[in-house]
């Protein structure tokens, strides 16, 4: 068997084609979305992913507010930035860049972002959605994978979903949207015993565990969905995901391959959430969306 793979590029690109039309029904009610984007520190992984964020703003139309603030900011000038953002109407959703150095209090700083701004859906208000169905902002990469899984026709109802990595960024809202959709999910981690005893039972394999090569051909079932979440950057320089694609590709029945699978659509789903922000806003307000 050989995989089809499955590319987030192009389905991220038709998407995107749809917010510029959204963006500019706001824009004729004089409303311009806009996305304020805080980076602490250099860290350059996080700079080229904020840079990705904010240009992709730019291209439908959103407004970005971006801020690059000193490794060195202290927890109450970060959380002052945050509330001014909150009061500010032309901001419509804020996202802090994670990770965050040292003397930030995350969780403090998550939790100061308005729920109705929160467009990474990382505040405890829009986690607890999730748990119980009443999800407001989904988190932009889970969100990402379910489309992805969505457009290429792939059921959910029922099948055995493995997740590798149980981060709240990825792997914990992952498998609460799937079993929101009925999957049957077990989610492994970096103390998991045996790991391919799990990952060879996956209908659908989703690995978001930040090592190279950890998912072997061995380890996954015959026609399974194999969704790749990592992005490492190896020794050379160039970028891979978490699954080794040549071996892996030859069992699946799809793939996602890294560059262009799961990583275009995060951001696109940020794209999303921040537009619908504005939309809520704006029908609250009383003004009729075409
Ligand atoms: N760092 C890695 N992924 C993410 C993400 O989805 N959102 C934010 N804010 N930071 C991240």
């Amino acid at each position: 068997m050989t995989a089809k793979i499955i590319d987030g590029r192009s389905l991220a690109a038709a998407m995107r084609k749809g917010f510029a039309e959204r963006v500019a029904a706001l824009k004729e009610h004089s409303v311009t979305p806009g996305l304020a984007v805080l980076l602490i520190g250099d860290d350059p992984a996080s700079a080229v992913y904020v840079g990705r964020k904010v240009k992709a703003c730019e291209a439908v139309g959103i407004k970005s507010f971006a801020q690059h603030l000193p490794e060195s900011i202290s927890n109450a000038e970060l959380l002052g930035r945050i509330v001014e953002l909150n009061a500010n109407p032309e901001v419509h959703g804020i996202l802090v860049q994670l990770p965050l150095p040292p003397q930030i209090d995350m969780a403090q700083v998550l939790e100061t972002i308005a729920v109705e701004k929160d467009v990474d859906g990382f505040h405890l208000y829009n986690v607890g959605g999730l748990v119980t169905g009443n999800t407001v902002f989904s988190p932009c990469t889970p969100f990402g994978v379910v489309k992805l899984l969505e457009h290429e026709n792939i059921p959910i109802e029922g099948q055995n979903v493995v997740i590798v990595g149980a981060s709240n960024i990825v792997g914990k809202p992952m498998a609460l949207m799937l079993m929101a959709r009925d999957a049957t999910v077990s989610i492994c981690h970096a103390k998991t015993r045996d790991l391919a005893q799990f990952t060879i039972l996956a209908d659908i394999l989703i690995v978001a565990a930040g090592v190279p090569n950890l998912i072997v051909p061995q380890m996954v079932k015959h026609g399974a969905v194999v969704i790749d979440v990592g992005i490492n950057r190896l020794a050379d320089g160039s970028i891979a995901g978490d699954v080794d694609f040549e071996g892996v590709s030859k069992k699946a029945s799809a793939i996602t391959p890294v560059p262009g699978g799961v990583g275009p659509m995060t951001v696109t789903m940020l794209l999303e959430n921040t537009i619908k922000s504005a939309e809520h806003k704006a029908i609250f307000e009383g003004l009729e969306l075409a």
